[in-house]
């Protein structure tokens, strides 16, 4: 069964929710707190070891009741089982989309061709469980006989996002081993992490679905290059791994088909840290680590697929989303992690959100009249607080932002932690509030400025508040919570291709400047610069002359 294909703003919800915009739009939060006494107690969600609160946002029960009636108006609970069981929902590739497979239970089914592939996927994450073991325990040993010291992960985009993401994250739960990544094909980035390796006791993990993109197997080659200088052609068996579908290519790259560790195509490149793209994760970790992520995905999944829309985490996160997005035409939101522990997971979202939803034509291939995918970006606060939240707070941009804390840090430091979550819910009651003109004037009258020294700071020190967030409270950050919490956002961006009638899990859009790139550098090469706009042909003879 295809997904049902609706122009979201031709359906009776969305023209009720233009009503209500025009409504709603010119009563602040700070209006609906004095109204409504209950706001938080009515919008937020209790779920496991997470608290969601989204009571600080501009909406009322219509807004939460006409955006539920959206989702149903575009057929999400059928999505929702689509995606689950392995339909085709990834038409222009003909594939299913089946990342939530990799986390199920062993007697779950989920099919892909009428095959059910649980028992493959198990037979895999047992081979990934085995090899890190082994090289963890240093079973497994270098060319020389030495244990494994060093990782190094070789892969770009979902190849490397994931992974890089989950292992900064779970440092409190990490190995002995170090951990590298090296996914830019900038020649200065590998050569300064080949200055800290000891090719005796590293091991390279060539992440790459395909086993095309260049700028893996040209990273990867340049690293073969160097490691023969210290090792014979029989030694990579030892010290190369690929996780690929393409066998073919990782073979005649020269990887031991027993060091290949398959995935699927029914698993997209930003959705693959569950499966054996997350190798490197379970090396970092330890096995048992990677699983309590997965289960926590799992959990996630469950409540997504059975719980009612109105309590449903990432429903009702990717319905405020839409809200901001397509009613009060925000651009962009902002994921604001209170912990440095998860400084990669904006950069992680970026991918999974704006490659999956950054489409501009509909399921009919039609161009779409409405907007579509949200810009992401943020950094851990409260160094944020010190770095861009002043536009947030002060600047004409609307910016919906998701605040996420923990309840409790890793290490038992509560003075910092306090201080750090003071800052956290200062930050959320800042934006809701701000600061009027009373108080201001008071807050000078203090100082005891003159009139014409008041009267002039006056409009500089208001903030006008009534800027939307989310908080997301969760216990501590464990594998199992950051394994949901990923899952939330996951599932938020499903939710959101669903509402905007879009293809969420291709990604033709990267592939105009990939085919560039090869004929530029033949040209570059050769340098003979052919036929492009005036601006390129002079930059590109400008590098030639200057690089040659
Ligand atoms: O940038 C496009 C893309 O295809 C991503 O979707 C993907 O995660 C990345 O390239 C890496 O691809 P691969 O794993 O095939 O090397």
């Amino acid at each position: 069964m295809p997904l049902q294909n609706t122009n979201p703003i031709t359906t009776k919800a969305w023209q009720e929710l233009e009503k209500h915009f025009l409504e709603i739009k010119n009563i602040s939060m700070q209006e609906m707190f004095q109204e409504d006494n209950n706001r938080a107690e009515k919008f937020h969600i209790k779920w496991e070891d997470f608290l969601v609160d989204y009571s600080k946002n501009r909406i009322n029960q219509s807004t939460i009741n006409l955006l539920l009636d959206l989702a149903n108006e575009v057929g999400l609970k059928d999505a929702i089982e689509y995606y689950f069981t392995g339909k085709k929902i990834n038409k222009t590739e003909d594939r299913s989309v089946l990342h939530t497979a990799l986390r199920a239970n062993k007697n779950d089914i989920a099919l892909v061709d009428g095959e059910d592939v649980i028992s493959e996927i198990f037979e895999v994450k047992n081979k990934i469980k085995l090899f890190s073991e082994n090289i963890i325990n240093g079973n497994k040993k270098g060319f020389s006989g030495k244990s494994f010291t060093d990782i190094v992960n070789i892969g770009i985009g979902g190849s490397d996002l994931g992974p890089t993401m989950a292992v900064e994250a779970l440092q409190f739960y990490k190995n002995h081993l170090n951990v590298h990544f090296i996914s830019n094909i900038d020649g200065d980035h590998v050569a300064e992490t080949i200055k800290k390796l000891n090719p005796e006791t590293t091991l390279f993990v060539i992440v790459s679905k395909t086993f095309t993109t260049q700028e893996t197997l040209t990273n990867s080659e340049t690293i073969k290059d160097w490691f023969l200088k210290f090792a014979t052609k029989e030694d990579i068996a030892k010290h190369f791994v690929a996780v690929s579908t393409n066998i073919k290519n990782a073979t005649d790259f020269g990887i031991d088909n027993d060091n290949i560790f398959p995935m699927w195509d029914w698993v997209g490149g930003r959705f693959s840290l569950w499966s054996s793209v997350g190798l490197t994760i379970s090396l970092a970790v330890g096995f048992d680590n990677f699983d309590k992520l997965l289960c926590g995905a799992n959990k996630m999944d469950n409540h997504f697929r059975n719980t009612p829309f109105d309590k449903n985490t990432p429903i009702i996160l990717a319905l405020l989303s839409v809200w901001y997005n397509n009613f009060f035409g925000s651009e962009s939101e902002a994921i604001i992690p209170y912990t440095q522990y998860l400084q990669k997971f904006a950069p992680y979202l970026q991918q999974a959100v704006m490659e999956s939803n950054g489409k501009s034509v509909d399921r009919n291939g039609n161009r779409v009249n409405y907007q579509t995918g949200t810009i992401i970006w943020g950094e851990p606060g409260s160094n944020s607080q010190h770095a861009f939240f002043q536009l947030i707070h002060q600047g004409t941009k609307l910016i919906p932002t998701d605040f996420i804390g923990f309840i409790k840090p890793l290490y038992d430091d509560k003075e910092h932690h306090d201080m750090l979550m003071s800052n956290f819910f200062a930050q959320t009651e800042a934006l809701l509030h701000g600061k009027t003109k009373a108080q201001v004037n008071t807050e000078l009258e203090k100082q005891g400025l003159s009139k014409e020294k008041s009267d002039f700071l006056l409009p500089f020190k208001i903030f006008e508040g009534n800027k939307p967030t989310n908080t997301i409270l969760i216990k501590v950050l464990t594998p199992e919570t950051l394994g949901a919490l990923i899952a939330m956002y996951e599932h938020k961006i499903f939710v959101q291709g669903v509402i905007w009638n879009i293809f969420s899990y291709d990604q033709w859009g990267v592939e105009l400047g990939k085919q560039l790139a090869s004929s530029i550098l033949e040209e570059i090469n050769t340098t003979n610069v052919k036929n492009h706009d005036a601006s390129t042909s002079f930059l590109l003879g400008f590098f030639i002359k200057n690089s040659h």
